[in-house]
């Protein structure tokens, strides 16, 4: 099978590939990714060479470079989008190009080479989770950010695609996730990466948020069973069953690295935080036999050495890149005030 993996130089979508190259001698991967600030070629780097792999520069917006490549494939899998809660209240209409409109290209020309194509989406369409409820697939979505609302944008659009006209297309809600090679806005990357810079670490209100964490490596496993095995025209959830609030995940952060728990600063919390997030992923255990292969330590610590074991991969971001420390400072700068930066 060649499958054209949009986005596949960003986080997920590097581990889809690493997994489809390591272990489906048959296929080949094309990559099309635009490397918008999160896509990263060295992501890639292990498969440069490799004759079954082949990397495309460009967008999932450009209609008619993602007609030839969708053409060419049997199958594709789409990890592009804007993935940043934070960045959609900053600058919104971003998302709706990527998240919804660049969606439709690809969705528009997979319905006319009649394709394969699973959209990658997340939990975070069915909104804030009340205490005890774990979201089934058959929930009614109700997205409460930019970010959430565009990707449920994309995801009805495929729903529609479908229905309507019979689309071989299939969508996938993951959970929060965690790995080696993630931008690091997100919490955990970037609080490994402050943490080991002696600077503070900026929880969000009460940090008793809760999020189901699941490895990158896991994640790309269950998306490919639903490419592979999947019911056309299905929703399925992944979940990995390690709801944690967020102060303690920064705690064990903390002491994965032996840093003690000073570095914390608790800041004005992120305008309509979803609280809670959690899944029922009975369906692709039942039908699709997925399940995690690690345990929330496991996934947790193979995260924070990774980050550890390649300094140079984060300095590329931290001390290299303006476009990084400009967001770093419109984010938090106000949030940390005149806070001093701590020693390690
Ligand atoms: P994040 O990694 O941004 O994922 P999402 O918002 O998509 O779940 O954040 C995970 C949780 O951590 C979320 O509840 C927000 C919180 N958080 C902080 O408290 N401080 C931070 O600096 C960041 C980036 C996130």
């Amino acid at each position: 099978m060649h499958i054209l993996v949009t986005g596949g130089a960003g986080f997920i979508g590097s581990h889809y590939v690493d997994l489809v190259l390591e272990q489906h001698a048959d296929d080949r991967v094309t990559v099309l990714d635009a490397l918008t600030y999160a896509g990263n070629r060295t992501n890639l780097a292990r498969h440069e060479g490799d004759p079954r792999f082949r990397f495309v520069h460009g967008s999932i917006s450009d209609a008619a470079l993602v007609d030839v490549l969708v053409a060419d494939a049997d199958a594709v899998v789409n990890f592009a989008a804007e993935t940043h809660v934070d960045r959609s209240l900053q600058a919104p209409d971003v998302f709706l190009r990527s998240n919804v409109e660049g969606v439709y290209i690809l969705l528009d020309a997979v319905r006319r080479h009649d394709r394969r194509m699973v959209q990658v989406s997340t939990d975070e369409v069915y909104g804030d989770i009340p205490e005890g409820h774990f979201s089934t697939e058959d929930d009614p979505i109700a997205p409460r950010s930019p970010y959430s609302a565009a990707k449920a944008g994309g995801e009805l659009f495929c729903r529609s695609f479908a229905i309507s006209f019979g689309t071989d297309v299939l969508i996938t809600r993951g959970c929060n996730t965690i790995g080696p090679r993630q931008y690091p806005e997100k919490l955990v990357p970037l609080f490994v990466s402050n943490a080991l810079r002696g600077e503070p670490l900026p929880v969000y209100g009460d940090g008793m948020q809760i999020r189901d964490w699941l490895h990158a490596a896991d994640h790309a496993r269950a998306i490919d069973r639903v490419l592979r095995q999947g019911r056309a025209g299905e929703i399925y959830n992944i979940g990995a069953g390690n709801e944690r609030a967020n102060i303690d995940v920064v705690r064990a952060v903390l002491r994965r690295l032996g840093k003690d728990d000073t570095l914390i600063r608790h800041v004005p919390d992120r305008p309509g935080h979803d609280r809670r997030y959690a899944l029922s992923w009975e369906k692709i255990r039942n039908e699709l036999g997925w399940e995690p292969a690690r345990d929330f330590g496991q996934t947790l610590h193979e995260t924070i050495d990774w980050y550890v074991n390649n300094p140079a991969w984060l300095k590329a971001i931290r001390d290299d890149s303006t476009a990084f420390n400009d967001y770093y400072r419109q984010q938090y700068g106000w949030r940390l005030g005149a806070a001093p930066v701590q020693e390690g």
